[in-house]
């Protein structure tokens, strides 16, 4: 989903990310990396303003001590076999993303690995700004459920980033992406508890971040389902002392962005807290928080879903189909309850992120959760039974049933796959 300014909505005078102006800037604070108390280092405000920008070199200096290595643009190219479609594994506003693999002694200290590469789109919406804000907040937040930033490029106009590589791609591509395999419940749980963390973790620095783009792709999974968040572009220095809120620019993402930020600029963590509450509903539901290929009274998730999230005899209407009841019902109940309190209209309603976390955990604990509808016998992998009170079929009806335990088979096997790795039971799969 492309993110966009919301000043556009609003009749406002900004074009894309790199236009408009700024209201007054907050005071400059610094970003503190909370696993490495010693490093007070540069605050991302200080260096966005600098005049002249940063030289590469200036900026390399800015960042000693935070562990990123500055690649050169021909390492990047070996490193992705020339950026070759082969590697492609997916493109967002900011460019185009690559797989690679970095080898033995490439660099001291920099162990043989397989990477991400983000290569910015010199003619897109997206700029120095929002890769300068990544490589200086990434590059100084390390926590597990934060995507780890390995490097950066700044050579001539090139900008690019190196990331650690998530093999399991974005959440975005698991919900919405037939191709791949249906999430199972606890999945869905851990995911949702690993990026609250993600999220808790900047709320909690020791200066705090406004992360500012929480949204379905931007929470990438490892072979593990934890969840990571990357994407720091729109990150912004959290309020401190007596500020209430940051006064700036509305951007974000239709369908996740916070009423009251698109009302008034007035930015909070709670505005975070919010998106969080929609991505919470996508998960449960399987559903975009905004689809204009849906009927009109569904297109909006967060106003479709409301009325059964507040009837215990009609939330498995909401529920996403395709996990065919296989989830803790007071769990799922508990879960949009939780939903719906991040997404109350008034943030001061909405909890913080440990809050949420606390809550959301021990939903993971719950195990009502029904077997499937059908029961498979290994009578040489040709024989299914469905589980059924008459056992008498027309042909016609035969067929058709033979047909959905062909579809539901093939689906189960994917969601059990899924499950065993979920429960980290050794079994890796690679991409
Ligand atoms: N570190 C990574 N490891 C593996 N895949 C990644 C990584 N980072 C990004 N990707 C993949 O690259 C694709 C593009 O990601 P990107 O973050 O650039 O765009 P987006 O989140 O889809 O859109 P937006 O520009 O709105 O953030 C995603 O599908 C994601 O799965
Ligand atoms: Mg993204």
């Amino acid at each position: 989903m492309p993110r966009l300014s919301w000043k556009r909505f609003l009749g406002g005078c900004c074009g894309g990310a790199n236009a408009g102006v700024e209201p007054p800037k907050v005071p400059k604070r610094r970003v503190a990396a909370v696993n490495s108390p010693s490093t007070t280092k540069i605050s991302y405000s200080d260096i966005s303003s600098a005049t002249p920008p940063l030289s590469p070199k200036d900026l390399s200096l800015s960042l000693v001590g935070s562990h990123l290595h500055a690649f050169t643009l021909q390492e990047l190219k070996a490193i992705t076999r020339g950026f070759s479609m082969s590697n492609f594994v997916g493109q967002g506003g900011f460019g185009p993303v690559y797989k690679g693999m970095i080898g033995e002694n490439l660099r001291p200290g920099l162990a043989a690995q397989t990477v991400a590469v983000k290569q910015l789109n010199l003619h897109g919406a997206q700029g120095h700004k929002e890769w300068l804000a990544e490589v200086i907040y990434l590059g100084q937040l390390r926590s597990q459920n934060l995507v780890k930033l390995i490097g950066y490029c700044y050579e001539n106009e090139h900008r690019l980033l190196v990331y650690e590589y998530m093999a399991m791609g974005s959440l975005e591509n698991h919900l919405f992406n037939n191709v791949l395999a249906p999430l199972p419940w606890l999945a869905r749980l851990k995911i949702a508890v690993g990026a609250a963390k993600g999220l808790a973790f900047l709320h909690e620095a020791d200066n705090p971040v406004i992360y500012r783009d929480f949204k379905a792709s931007n929470v990438l999974l490892d072979q593990n389902y934890e969840a990571k968040l990357s994407d720091f572009g729109l990150a912004k220095d959290a309020p401190q002392g007596d500020d209430t809120h940051v006064s700036t620019r509305i951007m974000g993402t239709n369908g996740y962005v916070a009423p009251e930020y698109v009302m008034t600029g007035h930015l909070t963590t709670k505005s975070d807290t919010y998106s969080f509450g929609v991505v919470l509903l996508e998960l449960l539901t399987g559903r975009r928080s905004i689809s204009s290929s849906r009927p009109s009274r569904e297109k909006d998730l967060v106003e479709w879903a409301k009325p059964y999230s507040r009837d215990p005899q009609r939330l498995h209407r909401m529920m996403d189909p395709i996990l065919e009841g296989q989830y803790s019902s007071t769990g799922a109940q508990k879960a949009v309850t939780i939903a719906y309190q991040c997404l109350s209209q008034s943030p001061k309603r909405r909890p913080d992120m440990r809050s949420v976390i606390e809550s959301l955990e021990p939903l993971c604990g719950l195990r009502d959760i029904p077997p499937g509808l059908f029961v498979y016998t290994a009578d040489d992998g040709a024989r299914e039974k469905s589980r059924t009170e008459k056992g008498e079929y027309t042909i016609e009806v035969e067929e058709e049933r033979e047909l959905h335990v062909h579809r539901h088979k093939t689906r189960l096997s994917h969601h059990n796959a899924a499950v065993s790795r979920v429960k980290n039971v050794g079994r890796e799969w690679e991409k």
